[in-house]
């Protein structure tokens, strides 16, 4: 399977997103777009020192303005009984107890919340309130400071470093990232209405509406079903909508104490600081090997940045452990406190990173060793089992991955010295790299509700972030009841429909199909009970005998069993036939690992006079198992690789460490690819199933898109060039 162009492969017009077009047209709801009655407008005022402690905050004259309500500050917040003290802020698990307390932590940091009858009254507001701190202290510089941090061995240790101490092929380096902002469209932002006195109603920007249902039920004590979140649409997420972040809490805040629906929508220059990013790291490997280039041993270091507040870790070396045999490896890693915001997960979270050194460096060794890389790759992996943990895999085609995409790019047109071929003024390259991500499954459950015309509703509170979930869910139920999809509608992302976890970690789908499926399975015996109370050719009918044809349900090969929907329903007293299920992890996958993987080839060009590059092809093939949606998943991978671009060539948070501020605050200044930037990705799937990781045996494909996409571009521009690019961005000036 193979989709460049949806034109040139025969697919099928019903395999349309469900939500696709209440998303082009306008009629799907973000958060930001509900409405409520005498719904005020917040807005945040931030701090302008990176460290210290506000010692007056001025808000007279703001409140002095036409259309302010209120304005909350550290000195009136209201109450928040699971944030009432410093045990239970940090039982809370909230990075950022908004308003708590007088302490500044970077520069950005909310210090107080105008409520006012409009946005642009609550924003003229804001810009009146100041504050006098006394100033601390403060450290943003990583680059500068990170080797003060001490590395600590993550505690799984293989083999020994005296093993290849004798190599007779060493690669030692260092790498760099600078901090990337996931920037989705959307941007983050609640509605919160307390409906009665503790009921809360929260139209949120969120990957996951249970988290945050569970989240303020407890930090205001009230049950969960008192808490409604909804996120029915989400415009991007890449991570950031995995954690629930100040904004949601202050516009929790702020409705209660006006007694009025509050909407908190963040600027896009509040999303670079507010609602996490990808922490810069710092990393080195050393690499060994023999003549032929058989791996000895690894030695993965790396440092990455979190706040002074919080202790994220990103886990950049966990996928060193993955991918290859290496029986003497070591990983050793620390997180290095400044006075910046907390990072988050951000799509291929730590992987993205450890793999672009890792594989970075491998090319390296392939270049000192004059060896082809997909050769060197070919004979290092781990194929059997996962050398981490011992277990077999469960299904592991990387193999595959790595020989299509090499075959589809032209591999063999590579030439193994750098600067061989050229074009005019540019230099012409092959690069490729590999990437993986455990692959998991959580508990998570759904709903069908069979309507009289024949319609059926499937739905969970999961939500879909624009991967294709709900569509997923679509094709499920028609390949498991045979329902045409004009007659399946989803819904999702709503706290109240079934609950499901957070759409994260390229887990969503290969969670929720599971409950889908017994979904089908529960449904289909139900009708059969409820059908045998009106016709007895039911009674000792098989739940697979049962069709649920366009008029009416009947038996396979017994047209005279047809009983309509209406009949159905309206003679078992019902108004719908409503069930849900649940499924997960069964104690059988302890025996196997997981792992969803992907190749990608890329061929570049690097203008010898300006430091252009221009990637002329990308080839990605993943191992995801089953493809259920051939275009949600090429758009799953082709979209990944786009960010992976952007990440490799351009994105870049600068900070200036003199004034503790990041700069770059907005889309003229921060660059990410777009549409010029990156080429049609060729995408393309092994597509066999893993079935024991869920009964459809698709394994998730969100993370491995990106993964090894930076250092196969990277790589590509050594094989074009001659230079060895080992910090990101590669702008034009790293190349000249
Ligand atoms: Mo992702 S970083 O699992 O949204």
């Amino acid at each position: 399977m193979e989709y460049f162009f949806d034109d040139q492969y025969n697919l099928n017009p019903a395999d349309v997103r469900v939500e696709g077009i209440a998303k082009v047209t306008g009629k799907g709801k973000y958060a930001a777009e509900y409405k409520a009655d005498k719904l005020c407008y917040a807005a945040f005022v931030t701090s302008t020192i990176p460290a210290g402690t506000i010692k007056t905050i001025h808000t007279d004259e703001a409140k002095s303005v036409a259309g302010v309500i209120d304005i909350i500050t550290h000195t009136n917040k209201p109450v928040v009984p699971g944030m009432s003290d410093e045990t239970k802020i940090r039982e809370s698990r909230f990075g950022l107890p908004v308003f708590h307390t007088d302490k500044i932590y970077f520069k950005g940091q909310p210090i107080a919340l105008v409520i006012a009858e409009t946005l642009e009254d609550a924003n003229y507001a804001a810009s009146l309130v100041w504050a006098d701190y006394t100033p601390d202290k403060f450290n943003t510089d990583f680059f500068g400071t990170q080797q003060q941090t001490a590395l600590k061995s993550d505690g799984r240790e293989r083999g020994t470093m005296d093993a290849w101490a004798q190599a007779s092929a060493v690669v030692e380096a260092e790498y760099t990232i600078k901090t990337e902002v996931h920037s989705p469209m959307e941007m983050h932002a609640t509605i919160a209405h307390w409906t009665a006195d503790n009921k809360l109603r929260l139209y949120d920007k969120t990957q996951g509406v249970n988290g945050v249902q569970r989240t303020f039920a407890r930090l205001f004590n009230i049950p969960n079903d008192q808490v409604e979140v909804i996120s029915e649409f989400v415009g991007g997420g890449f991570g950031s909508g995995l954690r629930i972040w100040a904004n949601t809490l202050a516009a929790v805040m702020a409705a209660k104490l006006v007694n009025r629906p509050v909407k908190l929508m963040l600027t896009r220059a509040q999303m670079f600081h507010l609602t996490g990013y990808r922490p810069q790291s710092w990393q080195r490997i050393k690499l060994g090997a023999d003549n032929n280039g058989k791996f000895l041993g690894m030695l993965h270091q790396a440092r990455h940045s979190s706040s002074v507040y919080e202790n994220f870790g990103d886990g950049i070396t966990r996928v060193a452990r993955l991918i290859y045999q290496l029986d003497n490896l070591k990983t050793e890693s620390a997180v290095v406190p400044l006075n910046l915001s907390t990072p988050t997960w951000m799509r291929g979270p730590g992987d993205c990173t450890g793999d672009f050194a890792i594989e970075s460096a491998i090319d390296e060794l392939c270049h000192q060793l004059g060896k082809d890389p997909v050769e060197i790759r070919m004979k290092n992996l781990a194929l059997e089992k996962d050398p981490e943990r011992g277990r077999p895999w469960s299904t592991n085609y990387i193999n595959e991955c790595i020989e299509r995409g090499a075959a589809t790019i032209g591999w063999k047109n590579r030439k193994q010295t750098p600067k061989q071929l050229s074009e005019g003024d540019w230099y012409i390259g092959y690069g490729m790299a590999v990437g993986a991500w455990n692959a998991g499954r959580s508990n998570a459950s759904a709903g069908i509700r069979l309507q009289s015309n024949g319609t059926i509703i499937v739905e969970t509170a999961m939500t879909d972030i624009g991967t294709g979930t709900g569509t997923g869910m679509q094709n499920i139920a028609h390949e498991y009841l045979g329902i045409p999809k004009n007659r399946i509608e989803v819904e999702l992302g709503n706290s109240t429909l079934p609950p499901a976890p957070s759409q994260g970690g390229s887990t969503g789908l290969s969670s929720i199909s599971g409950a889908v499926v017994e979904a089908c399975s529960v449904l289909r015996k139900k009708v059969l009970e409820l059908a045998g109370k009106l016709n007895t050719s039911y009674q000792n009918a098989q739940p697979a005998d049962l069709l649920f044809a366009n008029t009416g349900i009947q038996l396979k090969d017994n047209a005279n069993s047809l009983i309509s929907y209406s009949d159905l329903l309206q003679k078992n007293s019902l108004k719908e036939i409503d069930i849900e299920a649940s499924s997960g992890p069964n104690a059988d996958m302890q025996k196997y690992a997981f792992c969803s993987s992907a190749a990608h080839f890329c061929k570049v060009r690097v203008h010898s006079k300006t430091g252009k590059v221009k990637i002329e092809r990308m080839v990605c093939v993943a191992d995801g198992g089953r493809i259920l949606n051939e275009r949600a998943a090429a758009n799953q991978l082709s979209g990944a690789a786009v960010g992976g671009i952007g990440m490799t060539l351009m994105e870049e948070q600068i900070t200036d460490n003199k004034l503790g501020s990041t700069l770059s605050d907005d889309f003229a200044g921060y660059h990410f690819a777009v549409n010029a930037d990156a080429p049609i990705i060729e995408t393309s799937f092994i597509n066999k199933p893993d079935l024991n990781l869920n009964p459809i045996g698709s394994k998730g494909l969100g993370e491995v898109g990106i993964i090894g996409c930076a250092a196969a571009i990277a790589n590509a521009i050594f094989n074009a060039s001659g230079k060895r690019l080992r910090d990101l961005p590669i702008t034009p000036d790293h190349i000249l």
